[in-house]
Order: C-alpha cells, then sequence, then structure tokens
C-alpha cells in the first residue's frame, strides 16, 4: 500500500512484513553510527496538529536515521491560527516537495482525507487522528510484544498466536485500543477490554475482542496489561470519573500487578497520569515496557517509512552484515 492509515487495512502478511523489517532497523540503533543512506534525497514531513512527545520525536528520529530530510510542521504558531484550511497547508508541503506526510490531527478522518484528496502525490502516515486509529502505535506495541512474550526469532504465523492482551481504562475516546484490537486480531492474539461502562464505546460487539468490566478476573489471564491514560480533554467534564474512584477500580498497582502470571507484562503508550491509571511503583518497575515502547517506536517507525517510500533491500542492516 501507499499510504498507513487504519490498522485494519494491514493483511497479517504486511503486518509481519513491518515487525520483521523492524528487527533489522532495531540493529541500526546497535551500530557505532546510527544511520542508514535508504532514503537519502528524499523529504519527510511531520504534520502536527495536536500535542505529541513520543510520536513525533520517534517519526523524525526514524526519518533522521534512514537519512531522510525532516521539515517538523506543528499547527501551534503555524498560519493555521489565521484560519488556513488543511488542503491550503497540504498544498504548501507539495510544494516544498515531501515524499512522505507524517500527520496527527484532532479530526478522525483527516489522514484519509489527505491521501485519498488528490491534493498530494506523497504517501501519508496517520500519526493519530482523533479517536479513530493511531496503527504506529499498534505496531510499536505488537513489536514490544513479539520481543517480550515471543522472542525476536518469531516467523511467520508465530507472532502473537494465542497470547492474551488486556487494554484497560478509556476505551472510548482512544485511537491507540482501536488499532491495537485489529492489529492484534489480524496477528491471532485475543483482546480483552475493560473500562468503566462509560468509557467503552457504542458498537464495540462488533469489535474482534471480549469486553469485561472487572479487571481482577481479567490480570491473572493475560500475558500483556496496556493501561491507557482517561483522556479529560476529549470528555465532557460531568462524566469525567473522580481519581480516586477510577484508580481504585481500574488502576493498575503493585498490589493488583502481583496478580498478574510471572511472564506478563505491563504496557502504556504514553502520556502516562502516574497515580491515576497507574502506581509509580508499577510504572517504574521492570515489568513496565513504557520506554522500551517508545525505543521500538524509532525502529517501527523506520520500517514503516522505509517500506513505504520504497527504500532498496540491500540498504538494510541485514544486508550489509552480509557484505562485511
Ligand atoms: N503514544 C503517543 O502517541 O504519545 P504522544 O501523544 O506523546 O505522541
Amino acid at each position: 500500500p501507499r499510504h498507513l492509515i487504519s490498522a485494519a487495512d494491514l493483511t497479517r502478511d504486511d503486518a509481519v512484513l513491518i515487525l520483521d523489517t523492524a528487527e533489522e532497523m532495531a540493529r541500526v540503533a546497535d551500530r557505532p553510527i546510527k544511520k542508514l543512506p535508504t532514503l537519502r534525497g528524499r523529504t519527510v514531513v511531520n504534520l502536527f496538529f495536536e500535542d505529541s512527545t513520543r510520536t513525533r520525536i520517534s517519526f523524525e528520529a526514524a526519518a533522521k536515521r534512514l537519512s531522510a530530510d525532516v521539515i517538523n510542521f506543528s499547527a501551534k504558531g503555524s498560519s493555521v491560527s489565521k484560519g488556513e484550511s488543511l488542503k491550503d497547508t497540504a498544498l504548501t508541503l507539495e510544494a516544498m516537495g515531501a515524499d512522505a506526510v507524517v500527520i496527527r490531527h484532532g479530526a478522525s478522518g483527516a489522514p484519509y482525507r489527505l491521501a485519498t484528496s488528490g491534493w498530494i502525490d506523497s504517501a501519508v502516515v496517520n500519526a493519530g487522528d482523533g479517536t479513530h486509529e493511531h496503527p504506529t502505535q499498534a505496531l510499536l506495541d505488537a513489536f514490544t510484544m513479539r520481543r517480550r512474550l515471543v522472542g525476536p526469532d518469531a516467523g511467520i504465523g508465530r507472532d502473537l498466536e494465542g497470547r492474551r492482551i488486556t487494554i484497560v481504562g478509556d476505551i472510548l475516546h482512544s485511537r491507540v485500543a482501536r488499532s491495537n484490537v485489529h492489529l492484534l486480531h489480524t496477528l491471532g492474539a485475543h483482546v480483552t477490554l475493560v473500562a468503566p461502562p462509560t468509557l467503552v464505546p457504542v458498537g464495540v460487539e462488533q469489535w474482534p475482542c471480549d469486553v469485561s468490566y472487572r479487571l481482577d478476573d481479567v490480570l491473572p489471564k493475560s500475558d500483556a496489561v496496556m493501561m491507557l491514560r482517561v483522556q479529560r480533554e476529549r470528555m465532557n467534564a460531568a462524566y469525567f470519573p473522580t481519581e480516586r474512584e477510577y484508580s481504585r477500580r481500574y488502576g493498575l498497582d503493585g498490589e493488583r500487578m502481583a496478580r498478574m502470571p510471572e511472564h506478563a507484562i505491563v504496557m502504556h503508550p504514553g502520556p502516562m497520569v502516574r497515580g491515576m491509571e497507574i502506581t509509580a511503583e508499577v510504572a517504574d518497575s521492570d515489568r513496565c515496557t513504557a520506554v522500551e515502547q517508545v525505543a521500538n517506536g524509532v525502529s517501527t517507525r523506520m520500517a514503516v517509512l522505509y517500506l513505504l517510500l520504497g527504500g532498496s533491500e540491500t540498504a538494510l542492516p541485514s544486508a550489509s552484515a552480509r557484505t562485511e
């Protein structure tokens, strides 16, 4: 495919190819010179209409490690505040010669609009759109689970097959949960969503997963437990649960973590709100992969940019290792 808009668009073969390529890219981080020449002369634009720490920085690091030129655009401080439309912003980027546009936008569907509008020729990568999807987050999460639960040499057909993944929190507003449900289902894992009834989306019964309201029942049967932030900014204040009530029922503390199987990991896409969905004790424990997920995000995004922009196979780290 030319674009990456939704994890639901990925076949199992697509997903496994990206994850295997990300393993190759991870080797670059272990080398003294953390760079490949693959995308020299290509331009990647980071087009961020919503705040981001991890996604924006890791796409920038990924593009730079592939030797691409990077232009960072943030809506704050741009002419968007003067009323400029997505179309005119896109045409401006096209004029700059963008080969790939990585877009984060508050409106669900904005990346799809950009990819299908005919305004630009660039490859479009969804870096999170409203409450819809965040496909590269799901890919880096699957990469992390595969490394921790299966091992780096997992081949096609063994990826996360039968693994039990629990996603806990504000499912209603979570593009991370949506993308993870699609991708994990495609990879053969079994997903259970756990949330207060008010934070479960309408129509969830059509999703390929189970839903539970009782975290304590699900924890002992989980290989990975992914904690989500409650997204106050997308919520009417009247519906916002109190911190004490929420963390008592749905927060992960040391006592609850002890109910998980010994091999099970705790994941968080970030940003974390310590004391709300996760205690500092859990966030800082060896079982929590939040920082590892960020590092894996660079390798995964390198793989996505490399595959979308048609990097040559001879430029992969394994190819240079073979000729060394
Ligand atoms: N996980 C994630 O998307 O984090 P940022 O919002 O900081 O990019």
